[in-house]
């Protein structure tokens, strides 16, 4: 284990099964049709490559940059799209992808604005869930695991960019950001 951080949360395997099972019902759920899987960068990006390879059938992806202005850790509902999409999502599937559901600001703000571009459908896929924290009204149909609130890192969650790489989910020690 990383030595800034005080545990493990979710491990390889873990995070593995639970890709997995997302894979598997968006699979299902998606029989037949292409899905365009638009991630958002950059915490998603670990995320989204096992989904992508978990899931069977024809999906494209693209990806977009967003940054929430105001404190680092926390999102304060103004976003700033930095990278927007290459394709239109006229007509399409579109599953958005994020490494974590806190607030739910970033995803209120993102569902709105792709929305209106016209897709076919639109759904959300998360790899986390702080369920205690959520505030804004989220309909996420896709949810990988249930995390406490705490601040955690790894499989692409950063802290001032550190820790993306690590293979497994954990809590980062608070003496690293106080
Ligand atoms: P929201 O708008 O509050 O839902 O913010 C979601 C975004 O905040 C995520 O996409 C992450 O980039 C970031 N975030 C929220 N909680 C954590 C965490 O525990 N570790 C790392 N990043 C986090
Ligand atoms: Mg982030």
């Amino acid at each position: 284990m990383h030595s800034d951080l005080t545990e493990i949360l979710f491990d390889t395997d873990e995070i593995a099964a639970s890709v997995k099972r997302l894979g598997a019902e968006i699979s299902r759920d998606y029989a037949g049709k292409t899905i365009l899987l638009v991630t958002v960068l950059k915490g998603a990006f670990v995320f989204m490559a096992d989904l992508a390879r978990s899931i069977e059938g024809d999906v494209e992806v693209d990806f977009m940059a967003v940054s929430s202005y105001g404190a680092e850790a926390k999102s304060s509902g103004v976003v700033r799209i930095i990278k927007d999409l290459e394709a239109s999502v006229a007509g399409r599937h579109v599953i958005i992808v994020e490494d974590i559901l806190d607030s739910g600001l970033t995803l209120k703000y993102l569902l709105k604005n792709i929305s209106s571009r016209g897709p076919h459908s639109i759904e959300v896929a998360t790899l986390l869930h702080k369920k205690e924290r959520q505030q804004a009204d989220i309909r996420c149909k896709y949810v990988g695991l249930i995390c406490p609130d705490e601040f955690v890192v790894g499989y692409g969650l950063d802290y001032g960019e550190r820790y993306r790489n690590l293979p497994y989910i954990g809590i980062l020690d608070p003496k690293i950001y106080s």
